[in-house]
């Protein structure tokens, strides 16, 4: 390698856009049919030519109008019919994260034996201890479990991530996101989901911080406020501070306001500090900048977009992993190590004191 001046970031597509694996021909049956299964899940499947055999929800006209929307054959009546459906591989699960161990439970006891495993949306639960008895029951059932951390396959998040392990930011030494949104409506389930804010959507920038820098926080330090004339139930505004071991030589931090009211002003950004470079994302555009070349910044409009593309990239490591016999990259065990991070940020939240992780059993 020419020292004087090192290669610049080479960004081919096929290294940041998250693409179907080659065997996809899985039968995916849907539990809840919502709105993320509605509009991302199945939007991604189709994208990918996922095969969506069988789907079910309490509410039968959920059921009836997704599969009418996505050419699904068979609306079942019940999980039970749903588990033992013969074309019934893996088990997509888009119910709220507070009912999902109940509905986790159903599943695995009424598993069929061509049940191949569990495909579950995030937050994998609102309490630590819950997440472990799920992974618990798989493991017990001998059912793979996958939590759809979607995120970690979003084309700007795994373009960061490709810059990160080229090792051309040398040492990251410090990873800070901003999130700057609005989901403070009166009429949603968001606004009644008690850490609503720091579990069931903040565990997206908390996993991916574990998954950017590759390191396991010790402590957690998390503040958090109510804002004037706030319809939700709990802080929608929070800050959390994670602390590594020294000799990690790291700092991250995630800062995420959703209850900006001025739409203009939402945004949103990633910030990765090297001994050798920097590098920030946004929901479209990747910047670096190495330190050998000052007069040098480098930017990459990216194609492709969490929603729906991501979805298609985490359902084909679900795939990826059965194909290869392998535990999932964002298994139910490898999960708990995020839930653990967001039950720790509440409870710091509340507290005000820094929590240590190994506290959180
Ligand atoms: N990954 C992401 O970026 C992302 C985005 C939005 C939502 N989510 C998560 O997805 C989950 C669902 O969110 P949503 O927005 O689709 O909610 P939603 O309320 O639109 O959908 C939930 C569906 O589950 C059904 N349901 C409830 N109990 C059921 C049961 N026992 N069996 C079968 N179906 C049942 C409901 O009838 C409803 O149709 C939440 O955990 C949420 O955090 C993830």
């Amino acid at each position: 390698m020419n020292k004087d001046r090192p290669p610049l970031l080479e960004l081919r597509l096929q290294d940041y856009m998250p693409g179907p694996p080659e065997k996809k021909d899985y039968g995916i049956g849907a539990v809840g049919c919502g709105n993320i299964a509605r509009n991302a899940h199945q939007r991604a499947y189709a994208n990918c030519g996922y095969r969506t055999v069988a789907c079910y929800d309490i509410k039968r006209e959920a059921a009836e109008s997704m599969a009418k929307q996505y050419g699904i054959p068979t609306v079942c009546n019940s999980i039970e019919e749903l588990c033992q459906h013969p074309d019934v591989q893996i088990i997509d699960l888009a119910v709220h994260a507070n009912i999902r161990r109940k509905v986790m439970a159903q599943v695995v006891k009424a598993a069929g034996p061509q049940l191949l495993g569990i495909f579950s949306q995030k937050p994998f639960a609102m309490e630590f201890k819950d997440a472990v008895a799920m992974v618990k029951m798989c493991k017990k059932a001998k059912l793979p479990l996958m939590i759809n951390q979607q995120a970690r396959w979003a084309p700007n998040h795994r373009a960061l991530k490709h810059v990160i392990d080229t090792g051309m930011l040398g040492h990251v030494y410090s990873i800070v996101h901003f999130h700057r949104s609005f989901q403070d409506n009166p009429n949603s389930w968001v606004s009644k989901l008690r850490n609503f804010n720091i579990v069931d959507h903040g565990c997206h920038y908390i996993d991916l911080l574990r998954h950017f820098s590759g390191k396991e926080p010790v402590r957690v330090k998390c503040t958090a406020n109510m804002q004037p004339g706030q319809a939700s139930v709990t802080p929608m505004c929070h800050t959390v501070l994670c602390e590594f071991k020294p000799s990690d030589k790291l700092a991250a931090m995630s800062h995420f306001n959703n209850i900006i009211r001025v739409g203009q002003m939402h945004g949103y950004e990633w910030f990765v500090d090297g001994t050798e470079g920097s590098a920030t994302v946004d929901r479209g555009k990747l910047t670096v900048c190495f330190l050998s070349r000052p007069d040098y910044v480098q930017t990459v409009q990216l194609r492709g977009a969490w929603f729906p593309d991501a979805f298609g990239g985490s359902m084909g490591e679900m795939m990826r992993a059965l194909n290869e016999k392998r535990e999932p990259m964002t298994s139910g065990a490898d999960n708990l190590k995020t839930i653990r991070i967001v039950e720790a940020a509440v409870i710091s939240s509340k507290t005000g004191r820094a929590v240590d992780l190994k506290s959180i059993k």
